[in-house]
């Protein structure tokens, strides 16, 4: 315990933009630490799907925390690890490239496909795992807004998408293919498995995965488009702010064109409503679309993260 509290002290600097919420100044930056990150991490070992591998290097401890990701794993018929976090407290570039390459190694074996969110700011970490062989998959950006009480658009009619949506909300989903997701920008997995696990996140999402689905809702149009909600109101007393998350969204280009901003824009007194005092969510750099109807809301790029992935096999 106390070697991994003194591994996060050296790092504390990089860890703090780990917290999903780093960019929203309002919530003082050393409670999302505590609260977002080294909870986390201090709990880790407890996790019934968690393993912290520590490889020595020159006498350096790195300790690397991963979550074996059961539903991902027998949902494409692949090994999944998500590497969350690895701490070391040193300087060197090319020990900590030979740490991640002996990680890999022992993943390897075990073939196991490995990805990481990693944020902008923790550059050398970024450098050891593509100098080890991870692959850059996908730039997200996070963008963001609070004055919600200050929000106030045009109004437009949509409902609130139920069960009885699912097949042409799923068709939607796979049809509106975006190149540059997770999913679809890594050569592991076929486009026709992406289209179909986007289909299936809506899926689930109207089983209560997500709080709230909302869809167009205009006479003599069908309702060819959605946009999911988190409420992650279980986080808000803990932290003390009340902030929600805009998940997934498809646009049918030959019926609901234009309709993506409105959506957002209904989304955002709903959550408002509900009591949010912050919204953000994330998309693709390559997603100039959804870019410029965030901004034409009034929402604010918050930060930078990146996808990198690794397997041999
Ligand atoms: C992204 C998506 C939701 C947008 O749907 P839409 O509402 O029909 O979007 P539009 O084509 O009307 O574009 C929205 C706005 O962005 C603008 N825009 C579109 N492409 C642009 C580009 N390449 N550069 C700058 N602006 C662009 C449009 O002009 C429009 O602005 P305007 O209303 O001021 O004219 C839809 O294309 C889709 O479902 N894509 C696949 C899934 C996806 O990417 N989901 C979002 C994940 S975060």
């Amino acid at each position: 315990m106390e070697q991994v509290i003194s591994l996060i002290s050296a790092r504390s600097k990089e860890l703090f933009f780990y917290s999903p919420y780093n960019f929203i100044r309002d919530f003082p930056n050393q409670k999302q630490l505590e609260n977002c990150v080294e909870k986390e991490i201090l709990h880790f070992e407890k996790g019934e799907d968690s393993v912290i591998y520590k490889i020595e290097i020159e006498g350096y401890v790195h300790e690397f925390f991963v979550s074996n990701l059961k539903w991902d794993s027998k949902y494409f018929n692949l090994n999944t690890c998500k590497l969350q976090y690895v701490l070391y407290s040193h300087n060197d570039i090319s020990i900590l490239e030979n740490a991640v390459r002996k990680f890999l190694k022992i993943i390897s074996e075990s073939g196991i496909y490995c990805f990481i969110e990693i944020p902008s700011e923790d550059i050398k970490l970024i450098q050891a795992l593509s100098g080890a062989g991870f692959k850059l998959i996908e730039t997200r950006l996070t963008y963001f807004r609070g004055n919600l009480g200050e929000f106030k658009q045009e109004r437009f009619p949509v409902r609130k998408a139920g069960l009885e949506d699912t097949k042409n909300l799923m068709r939607v989903a796979r049809e509106m293919r975006n190149d540059y997701d997770r999913f679809h920008a890594d050569p592991i997995f076929s486009e026709k498995i992406a289209d179909e696990f986007l289909a299936t996140y809506i899926e689930e999402s109207l089983k209560g995965f997500c709080d709230i689905v909302l869809t167009s809702n205009e006479k003599n149009i069908p309702s060819d488009s959605f946009l999911t909600a988190k409420y992650l109101k279980s986080e808000w007393e803990k932290n003390g702010i009340n902030i929600s998350k805009m998940v997934l969204s498809a646009v049918s280009s030959s019926t609901n064109k234009g309709w993506y901003k409105k959506l957002v824009s209904e989304m955002t007194y709903h959550l408002k409503d509900e009591g949010a005092e912050y919204i953000f969510m994330n998309t693709q750099s390559t997603n100039r679309a959804v870019i410029n109807v965030w901004e034409s809301l009034g929402y604010k790029l918050g930060g930078t993260t990146h996808i990198l992935s690794y397997h041999n096999f």
